[in-house]
């Protein structure tokens, strides 16, 4: 007779058998690794805490009743990643397709609850066919009964999606809800309705991954932020971005001890600038040096590349950086350049991360393209982030800084606590050019040597307004200083501003523009 030991060990042998052998090589062949593989890549080895392993559907519809696979087809729990706590869960495709059931639903909604009540983050790998067909409504009840606790913990704890497989139909909606999104290329996809689907209703063909791949959604749409080639570096990835963030939204980031010089000159930095105002440079190059040890962990670097935004420490300690980028478009701010940094900007608000922004803006990007998509309300929610934002705000000026984007890009209006240019910032309504042709029209039509004159009245403008002194008399900005010095002065406002408390006036809530 077996001792009630080996009925353990044998019912703990049968829930680690997921779907079974012939789905599990599927899987692999598919270059794909299983859900616990990829937990155990993604937590300190060892940490991995199992909840609900012996849970089972409760579905007696089509022969259901006569394959109850042993944790319902999602491996939940918690572990440890370079230390620290996180909830997870792991959506097993060999088990029906990791499709969700309400069983399936109720394992996922006990690791969130949990992570609710103790603050600490919740990752999900995510691998399903979806809504579990034979359950019907149940299974849907299990996605918004998901969806609901994606809002009540967004701000709250840090909420991370790794797709590794399908995702389609209104499961799609759950990551698109978690605070950053990392899919996997060829083997990942998202999308409401998938090409069958689309061909029929349109007529487009089109594939899976063109639909919906790691590309498309972190170069075209938007959706998500990182894409890699496989399992293995997509959550080696994760574990790095994990260590910027704090657990919840009580507690500072981590620190680092850091033995990056916090007065670290880069005299390189005093030449980044083109002497020709118009010509592009990368900010990068910027971000690179002044930051501890160059390490930047870019997000959505194949989206809207005229905006920078990632994390990154200074003096060991986490910050959100938000750039406009000359290298591209001219770093002009548009819809999608617009949307991307609000939201990154939200994300640090909410987490407790200073947001240094670098300034290089020529403006907005005029057009009707830009106008009938809304331009209008896309620029007003960066504008909304920047203004709301109660976290430590410190801007640097490094060239151009013009009309309404001046204003938007944490500008001392909106409250940014320190705000710094370099020598040869342009902080003006507009470019000299565009300036002079409209103040100077009359003069300029009537001039018997109009070329000359624009040239004079341009460079006279230049040394009137394109130039931070204007600025720096009237306090918008701080201080005038050395492009070489940019690492000291950032770190020494980080410092000063530690402590920094902000009491706001009782509301429910905001109305940013959606
Ligand atoms: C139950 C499912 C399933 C599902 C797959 N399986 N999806 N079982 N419910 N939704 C099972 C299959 O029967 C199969 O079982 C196993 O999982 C693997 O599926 P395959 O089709 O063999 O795998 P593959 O060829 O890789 O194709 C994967 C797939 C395809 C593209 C995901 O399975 C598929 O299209 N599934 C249906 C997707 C779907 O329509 N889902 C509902 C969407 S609506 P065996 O026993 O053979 O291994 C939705 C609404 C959510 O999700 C609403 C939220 C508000």
């Amino acid at each position: 007779m077996s001792t009630y030991q080996d009925r353990l060990a044998a019912k703990r042998e049968a829930a680690l058998l997921g779907g079974g052998q012939k789905r599990t090589d599927a899987q692999h062949a598919k270059g794909k690794l299983t859900a616990r593989e990829r937990l155990d890549l993604l937590l300190d080895p060892g940490s991995f805490v199992e909840l609900d392993r012996f849970k089972q559907h409760r579905c007696n519809e089509f022969g259901m009743d006569q394959d109850k696979p042993l944790g319902d087809g999602v491996v939940t729990g918690h572990g440890l990643i370079n230390g620290r706590l996180v909830f997870v869960f792991s959506q097993d495709f060999t088990v029906f397709g990791g499709s969700l059931s309400e069983t399936h639903a109720e394992k996922i909604c006990k690791i969130m609850d949990k992570a609710m009540e103790v603050g600490a983050p919740v990752i999900g790998l995510n691998d399903s066919g979806g809504a579990r067909i034979q359950e019907g409504v149940d299974s849907l009840g299990g996605y918004a009964d998901i969806f609901l606790r994606n809002v009540e913990a967004s701000g709250v704890v840090p909420q991370i999606s790794v797709v590794m497989g399908p995702c389609a139909g209104g499961a799609v909606y759950s990551p698109a809800i978690t605070d950053f999104i990392c899919m996997v290329k060829e083997t990942s996809y998202m999308f409401v309705t998938g090409p069958n689907v689309v061909k029929t209703v349109t007529h487009e063909e089109v594939t899976s991954e063109e639909l919906g791949g790691a590309v498309t959604h972190t170069s075209k749409s938007g959706v998500a932020d990182l894409a890699y080639d496989n399992d293995i570096e997509a959550l080696r990835q994760i574990r790095r971005m994990f260590d910027f963030l704090p657990l919840n939204n009580l507690e500072s980031p981590p620190t680092y001890p850091c033995d990056d010089p916090f007065d670290r000159k880069e005299p390189a930095l005093n030449t980044l600038i083109p002497t020709i105002s118009t010509q592009p440079y990368e900010i990068k190059e910027l971000i690179n040096q002044v930051v501890d040890h160059h390490d930047f962990f870019e997000i959505q670097p194949d989206y809207a590349r005229n905006i920078v935004i990632g994390f990154a420490r200074m003096d060991g300690r986490s910050i959100g950086i938000v750039a406009n980028n000359p290298a591209v478009l001219a770093g002009v701010l548009d819809i999608d350049s617009s949307r991307k940094a609000a939201r990154f900007v939200r994300f640090c608000d909410a987490f407790n991360i200073p947001v240094i922004t670098l300034v290089d803006v020529p403006g907005f990007m005029p057009g009707t393209v830009q106008e009938r998509g809304g331009i209008i309300k896309h620029g007003a929610k960066l504008l909304y982030a920047f203004a709301e934002a109660t976290v430590p705000k410190i801007t640097v000026i490094t060239r151009k800084a013009y009309g309404g984007a001046y204003d938007v890009m944490s500008s001392k209006h909106l409250k940014a606590d320190l705000n710094f240019a370099w020598p040869e910032a342009e902080i003006a309504v507009m470019g000299p050019k565009g300036a002079v042709e409209i103040i100077f029209r009359k003069d300029i039509q009537e001039s018997n040597n109009p070329e000359t004159e624009t040239l004079a009245m341009e460079e006279s403008y230049r040394e009137r307004f394109a130039n931070p002194w204007v600025a720096a008399e009237r306090g918008f900005v701080d201080d005038v200083i050395d492009p070489e010095e940019t690492r000291q002065h950032i770190i020494n406002g980080l410092r000063m501003l530690e402590n920094k408390a902000v009491k706001k006036p009782y509301k429910k809530h905001g109305n940013i523009p959606l």
